[in-house]
């Protein structure tokens, strides 16, 4: 290869290492909040949904189906899990989710730092 090829290389990897790839379903269920009390509340409730295609939720995790979610804003976001969203049931069964949880919930599943 020539050497005038070497940043049109590096620029190609770039952006391959940058462009969101869409998840499988086994990728996104493999995933859970590092903390304990946070991953049991999900493993109880957003995980059904989120990690299951068909169920038309946003899989936990991938950036292809959260970054246009995550655009609204979290507060948005935050507001439409509590109150319900299309076939987003309101509160996601989670009875014992409090705000706090579910912003961290929701950004562990927009893949967004905590
Ligand atoms: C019974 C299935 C189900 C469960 C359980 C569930 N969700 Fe969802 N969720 C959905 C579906 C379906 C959508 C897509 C709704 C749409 O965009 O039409 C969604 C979308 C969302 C969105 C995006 C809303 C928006 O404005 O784009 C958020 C945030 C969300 N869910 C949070 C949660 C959280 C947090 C939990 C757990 C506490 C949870 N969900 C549990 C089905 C579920």
């Amino acid at each position: 290869m020539t050497p005038r090829l070497w940043p049109l290389v590096a620029a190609l990897l770039l952006a391959a290492c940058h462009s969101a790839q869409p998840l499988t379903e086994a990728q996104s269920a493999a995933r859970r909040p590092a903390d304990v009390r946070l991953a049991a509340l999900y493993d109880r409730s957003c995980r059904a949904c989120h990690t299951v295609r068909d169920s038309g939720a946003p899989l936990s995790g991938d950036h292809t189906q959260w970054d246009a979610r995550w655009a609204k804003g979290p507060g948005v976001l935050l507001q439409n899990a509590v109150a319900g969203y299309n076939k987003m049931p309101a509160g996601g069964q989670c009875p014992t989710c409090t705000a706090a949880d579910y912003a961290a919930l929701i950004r562990f599943m927009a893949d967004q730092p905590q």
